[in-house]
């Protein structure tokens, strides 16, 4: 790269941009930049190699500047840049929701679409909301959530969300709300491989919430089958099998997020199937591009879906909706992803992959300060014990080394290293990605 162009792409003045999700006074001492990527590598502006074990906040499942993606994206901004879905529509849009409604399982075969994770919970929650309405029980206005649980940013999903920094800042939230407690354990789950034996029966809970406020308040239950922000916390053998009985026992709407679980995460094309539990909704977003074009959207069962198909047809029937639902570039991304996965092969390779994923990440047991490793589908995380400057010091500290001298992305969720490569990731790759973390725990102690 010239030095003009090297240039061009680092910025001289890191203050106007307020990042997210940031300590941005830390970051814009000592930068983490990324200019470039292809496949399982970021590059730096200076032309470092980072090898993304995060596959860029779980999103690029198919790996990075996938050519066939690129090209469907630049062939449908030069065709049709936007169009509205309100009342218009392009045929994309149709084809996308086809395409998606045959991955998801039984008759979840409507796709409502919007631009990210937390719009999509967002619409769940009032999709659930108004489906006890049009069928007659708008009594049922609860929505319960759980501890630890992550469901993006808006107002809906902090509410049902369980992380208490997401919420305390942020006034009474909705009313209504209530939370099953944590699935995690780790007394009884540490260094388990894939779904702990123990646990199950933490869905009982449910059964107290509806002895508590009466199923006639309840509209919906909304769950991660693994949490994933709050540090990979595979839901408990038999756990979502309850959860869903005792939902049906009590005309209560299940929903699980699969923002970060669908396309291929879990081996699978959704969660659902690997647990052979159908919800009556299910929410996704990030890896439905690849991670190329914001895209989101909501899944639902044919009996929601059609609750609403009445009343006289000129009439709308769900008053809800994003300018961008169903965006023509996010579309055209998300149909050459899908392709991509299918050809590929990337959801049945995550499955192969699982086992030596999960033997390779256990070999770090015994590393300092590592209080636990959990690890299910394409997905890990390592717990490290804080230091004595308090929490998050020590995954801060993780997180500078692995970038700057490690040469690897990471996610650093306080004190928890959380892995979720590309599904493309190789086995020499997987290795790799061990011995970087095995050298980032060792710095950071
Ligand atoms: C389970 C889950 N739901 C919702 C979201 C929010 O997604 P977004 O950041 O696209 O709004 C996330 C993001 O990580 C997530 O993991």
């Amino acid at each position: 790269m010239s030095a003009a162009a090297q240039r061009a792409e680092i910025p001289n003045d890191l203050a106007a941009f307020w990042m997210p999700f940031t300590p941005n006074r830390a970051f814009k001492k000592r930068p983490r930049l990324i200019s470039r990527a292809k496949d399982m590598h970021y590059t730096t502006p200076e032309g470092r190699q980072i090898l993304d074990a995060t596959a860029a906040l779980w999103c690029c499942n198919a790996g990075h500047n996938r050519s066939r993606i690129v090209e469907a994206i630049q062939r449908q901004a030069a065709e049709l840049d936007f169009a509205p879905n309100f009342q218009f529509a392009h045929p994309l849009a149709f084809q996308l929701a086809s395409r998606i409604a045959a991955l998801a399982p039984a008759d979840l075969d409507h796709v409502f679409f919007c631009n990210s994770g937390s719009e999509a919970c967002d619409s769940a929650l009032k999709i659930a909301l108004a489906y006890q309405n049009v069928r007659g029980q708008g009594s049922r206005i609860r929505l319960i959530g759980r501890e630890r649980g992550y469901h993006g940013t808006g107002f809906g999903g902090i509410s049902v969300g369980g992380m208490s920094s997401n919420r305390k800042f942020f006034g009474s939230l909705l009313s209504g709300v209530d939370h099953l407690p944590s699935t995690y354990n780790r007394e009884q789950q540490a260094f388990t491989k894939g779904e702990p034996e123990w646990g199950g029966h933490l869905a009982d809970a449910l059964e107290s919430i509806v002895t508590l406020h009466d199923a006639s308040t309840i509209a919906a239950v909304i769950v991660e089958p693994m949490a994933g922000s709050t540090g990979v916390l595979p839901a408990p053998k038999g756990y979502l099998q309850k959860l869903r009985a005792i939902c049906d026992k009590y005309g209560i709407l299940l929903i699980f997020d699969e923002v970060i679980t669908g396309f291929g995460r879990l081996g699978f094309a959704f969660a659902a199937e690997r647990y052979g539990v159908v919800p009556d909704m299910i929410t996704f977003a990030k890896g439905v591009t690849s991670g190329t074009v914001p895209m989101g959207g909501v899944i639902v069962r044919k009996h929601v879906y059609e609750a609403f198909m009445k009343g006289p047809e000129h009439a709308i029937e769900l008053f809800h909706g994003y300018t961008y639902s169903g965006h023509p570039l996010a579309c055209a991304a998300s149909l050459a992803a899908l392709d991509v996965y299918r050809d590929e092969k990337l959801f049945e390779r995550a499955h192969a992959l699982e086992p030596k994923w999960c033997d390779a990440l256990m070999t770090l047991k015994g590393l300092p300060n590592v209080a636990d490793i959990r690890c299910v589908g394409l997905t890990g995380a390592i717990d490290l014990a804080p230091s004595a400057a308090g929490p998050g010091e020590r995954g801060y500290a993780a997180l500078e080394y692995s970038f700057h001298e490690a040469g690897i992305m990471l996610r650093l969720s306080g004190d928890t290293i959380e892995l979720t490569p590309p599904l493309v990731v190789s086995e020499d790759q997987i290795g790799e990605i061990v011995d970087k973390v095995g050298r980032t725990i060792k710095a950071a102690a």
